[in-house]
């Protein structure tokens, strides 16, 4: 595999049109990207194919989509308005903040486990400063959620946040569904969408952003034998990362969070760790929520939340198993395991070896010359059929071929056809393989029929 490093690939994504930087024309907006046109066919192709592995081939899984904005209500229930909390630390000279667990870790040590005071004890111990080189001050805890007002009076009683997590949706339409769909447990809630939290630090390029997507399950399970459930989840999800996605084994390395590091509604969490260029982090997590959300919101909301089990008197709340995904993490773990370097020709060629289903362009089609308007007419209709039948095809007439297939090649493009002197003749174009560069002639039918098969 080749290694690749952030400034690469963050450099590829902004150069290809992937992500740029939010707000950039306005000097940026810290821990926001914007999707340009290949970032965001790659996101959905990514979300494409999560929603059918985890949602569509089930049969008991049910989608939703729920409302950013939700009662405030739902966030004290949750817990996150009392303890979705980061540990801070002020630069005393600059007053910006840092997270305390990182400053820890970017000097070597292991903050996990540790409590506020702990962890500024031993920013003392160690004379750690600043990343700007000046003494720090007192700890504190940071809150995450973002606030905001619905209506046009901004005070207490119209207070409400931005959604920190998809999951909550899931458990206010609990009842909605078993209502709707009268399912069997085990069955689950799941949904796609946009998180919002105020990091203190966000990083790492997309890895540690402010505003992200979450690709999420909640399985609701009678908890007399959750341990299987989460057994079998926890195989799903090293399915997806190694079949669905193609990520190589050992590149994936499952962690059991302590007590102590765990979230506050879980009773036991496995991280699933990427190794990104130069961290091994968090790229997805299973958490076994118990009943803490159901019955958190039964309490305060005061509606009867439990499940009536058929054929029987039995009622219960269901307990949760969770597995959760972090999309942009998902688009920077796949563009690190396709990154590719190798040499044509004594020159050096960067290309993505993107499988076709997640390349954010099926094909590309070249007319060989852009001045001779027959060639050009016959390759917009090879451009056309294409486009119908493989889905993202692109046009590129720009420069000579062996220019046109670089920057196919470092957009991931699996193929590229190109149309010369001798189509117009007997009506064959000529396919290139991105990983093999091997070039073939033949009929269109038989390109869509070399496609069809990737
Ligand atoms: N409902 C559970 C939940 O939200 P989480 O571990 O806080 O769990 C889920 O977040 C996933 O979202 C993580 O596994 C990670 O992939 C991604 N994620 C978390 N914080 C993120 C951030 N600031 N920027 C980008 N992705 C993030």
């Amino acid at each position: 595999m080749t290694k690749v490093n952030l400034e690469d690939l963050v450099s590829l994504c902004k150069r290809r049109g992937f992500i740029y930087q939010g707000s950039e024309l306005y000097g940026g907006l810290s821990g926001t990207w914007d999707w340009g046109p290949l970032g965001l066919s790659l996101k959905r192709n990514l979300t494409n194919l999560w929603w059918q592995k985890f949602v569509e081939e089930p049969d008991n899984m049910y989608g939703i989509e729920s409302s950013i904005l939700m009662n405030a209500k739902i966030w004290q229930a949750s817990g996150h308005e009392s303890t979705f909390h980061d540990p801070v630390i002020e630069d005393v000279k600059t007053k910006q903040h840092y997270r305390l667990d990182h400053l820890l870790a970017d000097n070597k040590v292991d903050p996990k486990g540790m409590s506020l005071e702990d962890m500024a004890n031993k920013i003392k111990e160690l004379k750690i400063k600043s990343p700007d080189g000046n003494e720090l001050g007192n700890p504190s805890r940071a809150g995450q959620m973002f606030k905001t007002n619905v209506g046009s009076v901004e005070d207490e009683s119209s207070l409400t946040y931005l959604r920190p997590e998809t999951a909550q949706g899931m458990f206010v339409n609990f009842r909605n569904i078993v209502d709707s769909y009268y399912p069997d447990i085990p069955f689950g809630i799941a949904q796609v969408g946009r998180n919002f939290r105020n990091e203190i630090s966000p990083r790492d390029f997309i890895f540690r952003s402010r505003e992200f997507e979450i690709m999420e399950l909640e399985y609701f399970i009678d908890p007399s034998n959750w341990e299987a459930d989460f057994d079998n989840l926890r195989l799903k999800m090293r399915e997806w990362f190694e079949k669905t996605l193609g990520l190589s084994k050992e590149n994936i390395k499952e962690v059991e969070i302590d007590k102590s590091d765990r979230a506050h509604y879980s009773d036991r969490t496995i991280d699933f760790n990427y190794k990104f260029p130069g961290r091994e982090d968090e790229l997805a997590g299973l958490a076994y929520r118990s009943d803490f959300d159901l019955s958190n919101h039964q309490k305060h909301s005061g509606k009867n939340l439990e499940y009536a089990e058929k054929g029987s008197n039995r009622k219960f709340l269901p307990h949760v198993i969770e597995p959760t995904f972090g999309l942009e993490r998902h688009v920077l773990a796949v563009l690190t395991e396709y990154y590719k370097e190798d040499e044509i020709n004594g020159e050096k060629r960067t290309y993505l070896a993107l499988p076709a289903n997640l390349a954010p362009v099926k094909v590309a089609v070249f007319p060989l010359l852009k001045n001779k308007p027959e060639l050009v007419k016959y390759a917009h209709d090879v451009y056309g059929t294409l486009k119908q039948k493989v889905g993202l095809a692109m046009w590129d007439d720009n420069g000579n071929i062996g220019k046109r297939y670089r920057r196919q090649d470092e957009i991931g493009t699996p193929y590229c056809v190109t149309v010369d002197f001798q189509s117009l003749e007997d009506k064959t174009v000529t396919l290139r393989n991105r990983d093999t560069t091997e070039q073939k002639r033949m009929t269109v039918n038989e390109v869509l029929a070399e496609l069809g098969k990737s």
